[in-house]
């Protein structure tokens, strides 16, 4: 990885990483989480994997023999310095302003054998219109719009490009909302090829609009890793429209949080008042 990782503990971390976030769609990161916490966090994922549960849950989604499950919010999830990582929060509010909120947690398990997974952005954003018959796409251009949606990938064990890292292409978010999208070999030939590998204790963010694709798993054991999603309050990811709840939190788990940390969960039935039932 030829990347230069942010130290979270750096003064100005935020604003570092939001220069790269701005640059390059990417920003890998070292530190935000401490190591046990997330030895604690790989146990429970692993634990949950290998009794079939998390396969049991698993999202709908065919990714190249990896599968993905939401995760509640419980255990060592519910640490403070997990779902509530000053660092994390800092730099999530210098990306998506005052008001964003949790959009999902998600792990994803790359199996033995898991294949390269196709090029792919988590989720464009398109004004279309229908006549018709006929779709005509949104001719303006969006390219500096800010980020709206941003995943924060922990991985629970070291990565390496034989266990299954994730590859991006930093740079291609500016092309993912032009009107006609780039093509893969677009993509390939105008930004470079970045394999996030490390140790434990790397993470990176990426912008919802940044290309990137899983890679191969060689090894013999499964690679878990978390895909912690922060969005604006207004958005709403796609991905999850089938998926019922997103955000997992107990209510009484949720009452007894600061005002300050509730407000991330707006999405989770908890938050929700119900005025039917
Ligand atoms: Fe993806």
């Amino acid at each position: 990885m030829s990347l230069r990782a942010v130290s979270a503990a750096a003064p100005g971390a935020a604003a570092k990483i939001r220069a790269a976030m701005r640059r390059d769609g990417l920003a890998v990161v070292d530190g935000l989480f401490p190591k046990p916490l997330l030895k604690k966090l790989r146990d429970s994922v692993l634990k949950r994997h290998e009794s079939g549960e998390l396969r049991r849950r698993g999202l709908v989604r065919d990714i190249a023999g990896r599968y993905a499950a939401v995760i509640p919010f419980e255990g060592p999830f519910l640490d403070k310095r997990f779902y509530a990582n000053s660092k994390v929060l800092k730099a999530m509010a210098a990306l998506l302003g005052p008001d964003f909120c949790i959009g999902s947690l998600e792990t994803v398990i790359s199996l033995p054998g898991a294949y390269r997974q196709h090029l792919h952005i988590d989720s464009p954003i398109r004004f279309d219109t229908a006549i018709g018959k006929g779709k005509r796409r949104w001719r303006g251009d969006l390219t500096d719009l800010p980020p709206y949606a941003v995943t924060l990938c922990v991985p629970l064990v070291d990565l390496s490009e034989e266990n299954g890292a994730t590859a991006l292409w930093p740079g291609s978010h500016k092309t993912a909302l032009r009107p006609t999208p780039p093509s893969d070999a677009a993509i390939r030939r105008g930004f470079p090829e970045e394999h996030m590998v490390g140790p434990v204790g790397r993470c990176f963010f990426f912008d919802f609009r940044t290309f990137h694709c899983g890679m191969p798993n060689y090894t013999r054991e499964p690679r878990p890793i978390l895909m912690f999603v922060f969005t604006r309050s207004w958005y709403r990811d796609p991905n999850l429209t089938d998926v019922y709840p997103s955000v997992v939190v107990e209510k009484r788990r949720l009452k007894k949080m600061p005002e300050a940390h509730r407000k991330l969960f707006l999405l989770s039935p908890a938050s929700r008042r119900p005025v039917w039932s």
